[in-house]
């Protein structure tokens, strides 16, 4: 694999900088990120006010912890603009989560916002390796998913040729990776494993192909995934971390030079870990729940939002700042099938809305080859013939693909045929490899 190490004198100050001048520059932006949302952010000021603190009272990093949580939840009871702390008018771009019914996380950015995302992102590639002149292969999904159009404005930023391909149509991506000379591709990493399949399926050597770096994140992968990816192309593989709420892919990037967990743009961002059981923070270096508060963003400040990913901050390699490790899993029962967030509860409104179906359900996960799928197992809440089972099946399965677009097994059976349990129900049957 070719040396993609970083000339140090490219890189930003801000990335080579010390610890006292990461923190100052934190304390600065913390304080105006903490009025901004209180003056302008209905939720966040009563939210400030029922937990007794001010903007004013926050003295020193450390002060966060004074402060309330956001979550998921908050955005939701606030659909569409409520948690925006500029007009309307002023947000030039809108991204929503995926996998809700209706109520989806709506976020939005300012023009700067964009520049901001933007810089982030271009500084992301350029620490995997990408440089400007590259062509840059974008199969993550287009629309109100983060991914695409982020990756995409950054690479523009670096000064790369974008292709913007979006996800699908696996054929046609090994062509254009190999007509357009593709350098560097971007993408989730179970689906650069489809594309590897692809790559056999046509015949075609993929160590020969001009890929030379990846950039995959969006769902967990694992270490023993990167090793499969970096020998089948001889590329290298990073990781890159990042949510919607918080601004996309560019919250945390993993280094080419040393590839030891992902490097945190803590310039714009600030995490705690805490415990996610007792909201308390730990100390680095303790596994718990990451929390995470903007620094600069202006449309959707975000206050110690609970991202639910479980991980460890670590200090810095390669850049002054922390790293964060791979993430190890989610404190909730979030399903992310294909890039597809999906969570038990919203399976279950379906289910219960669905004239005919019991209020039973089981959700297995199984690895097909490369990619995970996903069966809902369901009964009927009387006995019927199996033709009539076959149409309730294929009706949860028409609204199940019709809310998140993902198409999963629905399997109808006799009452009863969902397996009971004890105690709590049991939701989630996971099949799939552990990571
Ligand atoms: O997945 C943003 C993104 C796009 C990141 C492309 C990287 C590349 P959401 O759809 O809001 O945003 O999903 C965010 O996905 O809370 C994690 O649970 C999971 N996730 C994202 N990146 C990683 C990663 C985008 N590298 C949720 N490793 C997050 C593990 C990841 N999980």
């Amino acid at each position: 694999m070719l040396d993609l190490s970083p000339d140090r004198l490219t890189l930003e100050p801000i990335e080579i900088a010390s610890r006292d001048e990461i923190d100052a520059l934190q304390l600065c932006r913390l304080k105006w990120s903490l009025a901004h949302a209180y003056h302008n952010v209905p939720h966040v000021n009563a939210a400030f006010k029922a937990a007794g603190v001010h903007p004013d009272d926050l003295k020193q990093l450390s002060d966060i912890a004074r402060f309330p949580f956001t979550t998921k939840a908050d955005l939701r009871a606030n659909y569409p603009y409520g948690m925006f702390a500029v007009p309307r008018e002023k947000v030039v771009r809108l991204h929503a989560s995926s996998g809700t019914t209706g109520k989806a996380t709506v976020v939005g950015y300012t023009a700067k916002d964009i520049d901001t995302w933007a810089h982030l992102m271009a500084r992301s590639l350029r620490a995997c390796g990408t440089r400007p002149g590259d062509v840059v292969h974008l199969s993550y999904g287009y629309g109100l998913f983060t991914g695409g159009l982020g990756f995409h404005y950054g690479a523009e930023k670096l000064g790369c040729t974008v292709v913007p391909v979006s996800g699908g149509m696996t054929h046609r991506q090994v062509n254009l990776i190999e007509d357009f000379g593709a350098t560097t591709i971007g993408s989730t990493p179970s689906y650069m494993l489809s594309i590897l399949d692809e790559y056999r399926a046509q015949g075609r050597d993929p160590r020969t192909c001009p890929l030379r770096v990846g950039v995959f994140g969006g769902e967990p992968w694992t270490t023993a995934m990167r090793a499969e990816i970096e020998t089948a192309f001889d590329m290298h593989a990073l990781d890159c971390y990042g949510l919607s709420e918080v601004i996309g892919p560019g919250v945390a990037i993993e280094c080419v030079e040393t590839k030891d967990g992902l490097t945190l743009w803590e310039d714009h961002f600030l995490a705690e870990i805490i415990d996610p059981e007792t909201g308390a923070v730990l100390p680095d270096g303790e596994y718990g729940e990451l929390v995470l508060t903007s620094l600069t963003k202006e449309a959707l400040p975000i206050i110690r939002y609970r991202t639910r990913d479980l991980t460890r901050l670590l200090p810095g390699t390669a850049r002054s700042m922390r790293r964060l490790e791979r993430m190890r899993g989610r404190s909730d029962d979030m399903i992310i099938l294909r890039g597809v967030n999906v969570f038990p509860s919203q399976i279950e409104e379906q289910v219960l809305a669905h004239p005919g179906l019991a209020p039973h359900f089981q959700i297995e996960l199984r690895r097909d080859g490369r990619l995970d799928s996903m069966r809902v197992l369901v009964e009927a809440v009387a006995a019927m013939e199996a033709a009539e089972l076959a149409r309730l099946s294929a009706g949860l399965h028409k609204r199940i693909r019709q809310v998140w677009g993902i198409n999963v097994e629905v399997t109808a059976g006799l009452p009863g045929s969902v397996p009971r349990s004890e105690g709590k129900a049991v939701r989630i049957v996971d099949h799939r490899p552990k990571i």
